[in-house]
């Protein structure tokens, strides 16, 4: 038997740049690439957002710990909603930076970018696709997911259709997989578009009252859901349902006038005098 030769390096191998440098750019856009190395995901400070000179955030600064589960309440016009579309690119503060991760700047990131970096966001109103079956609706947010369809690990049929179930699972709808979406309560499309949120594995969640409209029980499986995900994802929740905030458990920001008012456990902001006044008290 004849010793089987060695190939020589290839000469591209050895190239400086090039290769290896496409390898990594790939990898960044997975969305493990926000760098968590001081424990922050989300960073924003000074922000300001003027709509004809009225303030809707007036020098914003708030910081997300990675795994954190946060509450945002405030009055109406507080800036609740502008925050989030300034996280998500949809709004460009006049100033202020923002920050996910130690890396990240948002203000210069296009809408689709900062998504596929891994913040996802749930606006108040379900957003499913009525026609289709619950099973279905999360296949079609698994395929509109680039880093899934661009992945080198290409997804097999069977793999695909694991992640769902774990997915049916976990949302509390594995008794509905082939039910038209159209057909569930208000709760269960809220849940199924959190589902397919999550079907994008998201670092970062951003939720505008999840349980506005939800009976109290669906309110209350909503809050273990949530307690489940943090650690894993961050999220940062605005609700004005003060039995889930406290179901929730996790740390409040009061904003009020496009600032943070007051900041800590519910208990703390709750007996806060300027809290009461501009929000609890009414
Ligand atoms: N596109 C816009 N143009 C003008 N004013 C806006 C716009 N978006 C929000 N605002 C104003 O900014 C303030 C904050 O709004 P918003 O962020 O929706 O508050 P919240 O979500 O806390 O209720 C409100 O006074 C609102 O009227
Ligand atoms: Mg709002």
């Amino acid at each position: 038997m004849s010793e089987m030769p060695t190939l020589p390096p290839r000469a591209t191998n050895q190239a400086p740049g090039g290769r290896w440098e496409s390898e990594a750019s790939i990898g960044r856009v997975s969305g493990e690439g926000v760098d968590l190395s001081h424990k922050v995901i989300l960073y924003l400070d000074g922000i300001t957002v003027s709509f004809d000179g009225f303030k809707a955030l007036d020098d914003l600064t708030l910081t997300i710990d990675a795994g954190e589960l946060r509450c945002i309440i405030g009055p109406n016009g507080a800036g609740k909603t502008t925050m989030m579309d300034v996280i998500t690119g949809k709004t460009r503060p006049d100033s202020g930076t923002a920050f996910f991760g130690q890396t990240m700047d948002l203000t210069r990131m296009t809408e689709p970018r900062i998504a596929n970096a891994g913040i996802g966001r749930k606006f108040q109103k379900p957003t499913v696709f009525e026609n289709h079956t619950v099973f279905e609706n999360f296949a079609l947010a698994m395929k509109a997911d680039k880093r899934v369809r661009h992945s080198l690990f290409a997804t097999s049929r069977a793999g695909e259709r694991d992640r769902i179930a774990a997915m049916l699972t976990r949302v509390r709808l594995d008794r509905h997989a082939d039910r038209p979406a159209g057909l569930l309560s208000h709760g269960q499309k809220q849940w199924l578009e959190i589902g397919m949120l999550l079907m994008q594995a998201p670092r970062l969640l951003l939720l505008d009252e999840p349980v506005a409209g939800m009976t109290d029980e669906e309110t209350e499986r909503t809050a273990e859901l949530f307690i489940g995900l943090a650690g894993d994802h961050s999220l940062v929740v605005v609700e004005h349902d003060m039995r889930f905030v406290e179901a929730l458990g996790g740390k409040v920001t009061v904003l009020c006038e496009g600032a943070v008012l007051a900041e800590g456990d519910l208990a703390t902001v709750r007996a806060d005098p300027r809290v009461i006044e501009v929000y609890l008290g009414r």
